[in-house]
């Protein structure tokens, strides 16, 4: 669970240095596994801006999650090479597989299903990445074993 002293201590270590909400901003998800919705006032405060242009931050950026992951993470690559390759078709296969939309997690807990822009993996296109391990030359069936594994 994220705690608000902890956060505190992320955000001192990183004032001061340049352009620091995006560290301070990877540094709470790697803390957390997210960037809980409190923080943004806490970073706000701290770097003198606006809590929308903190909350801008976070959801401008693909990496940052919002709420606890599943306890499995696949990502689907949905950049340039990959989509010609055909990775709208495998993500709508996943989300329905799974029954949730890019984003969402599994109401049992079990899988978070995220979008990824590029794991440079492109030579072997479509890729995917299951819990930090990267997938080449993703076709439905090496998608449904990925799928099938990520609810064990
Ligand atoms: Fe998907 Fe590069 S575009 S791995």
């Amino acid at each position: 669970p994220w705690s608000a002293a902890r956060a505190a201590e992320i955000i001192a270590a990183h004032t001061g240095g340049e352009g620091p909400a995006l560290p301070i901003l990877h540094a709470i998800q790697a803390a957390f596994g997210y960037v809980p919705e409190a923080v943004e006032p806490m970073i706000a405060e701290a770097l003198n801006l606006s809590r929308a242009e903190v909350h801008g931050v976070v959801t401008f950026y693909h990496d940052f999650r919002r709420k606890p992951a599943g306890r499995h993470v696949l990502k689907l690559c949905r950049a340039e090479a990959c989509q010609s390759m055909g990775a709208n078709t495998l993500v709508a296969r996943a989300e329905a597989a799974l029954g949730i939309a890019l984003g969402g997690t599994t109401a049992d807990g079990l899988v978070t299903l995220e979008p990824t822009y590029c794991l440079g993996l492109c030579a072997t296109a479509p890729s995917a990445m299951l819990d930090g391990r990267v997938v080449g030359r993703l076709n439905e069936s090496r998608l449904d074993r990925l799928v099938a594994e990520a609810q064990r």
